[in-house]
């Protein structure tokens, strides 16, 4: 078959999809660069920081299947995928589960200060008596966003004794049975969650209604001293209205991996205060991860080139 990969993924699962099959690599590559290496392609593979634009996929009129090697589909022209009947297989689960822990990593590392605390440090500062923190046990956390990642977090958090409590958009009825049954997670409304959060973990995806929905009015709301954590995408959260929320003293601290801009060279607007832990949306690199998404995008290509593919079974 002829691939384009156009995002890393595991580096030994690109070797080897080079031994089977005609494979170019364009990470990350410009709309321009895209158009021309997508020409004869009948395959896309992507993750986030690639824009598969509808002039993108016109440039390959033998292109059948896309593969997106993660959650998000904010970073694809949808509507042209629908319209000409294209082929798009997500592979969620593994990144979610790296997700999860990092939300959870960026909780903790929030609540201890542990990055502050290591930069002060290394400059020979022994910053042990104000260097306090805050537990999470006993806390309360809420998810916006309780869906497949959100309920991770959700579920780490119970097993911390938080009281985590979450909302979605679309709770169907089993969903509710199942995830109140089993994780403890309490679901209520976005009022609810925002304003009873002493941790607020962000986990919706990026779509026009959840543009910029984390902004001045939400922190207003929200506890005196709370923690927010982003790891869904960014715009969701308004960095201008973090900023002030943070500096006022409104929120105790945020951790963010995903940005209103992303990209090398690129400097936070939050860059400048200790209290915020900033990463280059690594959410999902957990190298574990990334080699259970290889072994999935191995299985979609088999069953493709067998005429067997199923895209349903391979959603879970
Ligand atoms: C995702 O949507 O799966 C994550 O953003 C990971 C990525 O593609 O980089």
């Amino acid at each position: 078959m002829r691939i384009l990969i156009a995002s890393s993924i595991d580096p030994k699962k690109v070797e080897q999809l080079k031994q089977q099959h005609d494979v170019i690599c364009a990470f990350n590559a410009k709309e321009d660069v895209l158009k021309s290496q997508i020409k004869d392609r009948e395959v896309l593979i992507f993750r986030s920081g690639v824009t598969i634009s509808a002039a993108v996929m016109e440039s390959a009129p033998e292109l059948k299947l896309l593969v997106r090697a993660g959650s998000g589909t904010d970073n694809i022209d949808l509507d042209y995928v629908e319209k000409r009947g294209l082929t798009l297989i997500r592979v969620p689960q593994p990144g979610a589960k790296a997700v999860a822990e990092m939300a959870f990593g960026m909780m903790i590392g929030l609540a201890r200060n542990i990055v502050h605390a290591d930069s002060l440090l290394r400059r020979g500062r022994w910053a042990k008596s104000e260097m306090t923190g805050y537990l999470l046990n006993g806390k309360t956390l809420g998810i916006v966003g309780c869906g497949n990642i959100g309920t991770r977090v959700g579920r780490m958090g119970v097993v911390w004794e938080m009281n985590a409590i979450g909302c979605v958009d679309h709770l169907t009825p089993a969903r509710a049975e199942d995830q109140m049954a089993h994780n403890h997670i309490r679901f209520t409304d976005f009022e609810e969650v925002v304003t009873k959060a002493d941790f607020l973990s962000i986990h919706v995806p990026k779509k026009p209604s959840t543009l910029n929905m984390i902004n001045k009015s939400v922190f207003d709301k929200m506890k005196d001293g709370a923690f927010l954590i982003n790891l869904a995408r960014g715009g969701v959260v308004n960095e201008q209205d973090l900023l002030a929320a943070l500096k006022s003293g409104k929120l105790r601290g945020a951790a963010l991996d995903v940005h209103e801009n992303e990209g090398e060279g690129k400097i936070s607007p939050l860059a400048d205060l200790p209290n915020v832990i900033l990463t280059p949306h690594i959410g999902a690199q957990a190298v574990d991860a990334q080699r259970e998404i290889g072994e999935r995008i191995q299985r979609i290509l088999d069953d493709y080139s067998a005429g067997t593919l199923n895209p349903q079974a391979h959603v879970a």
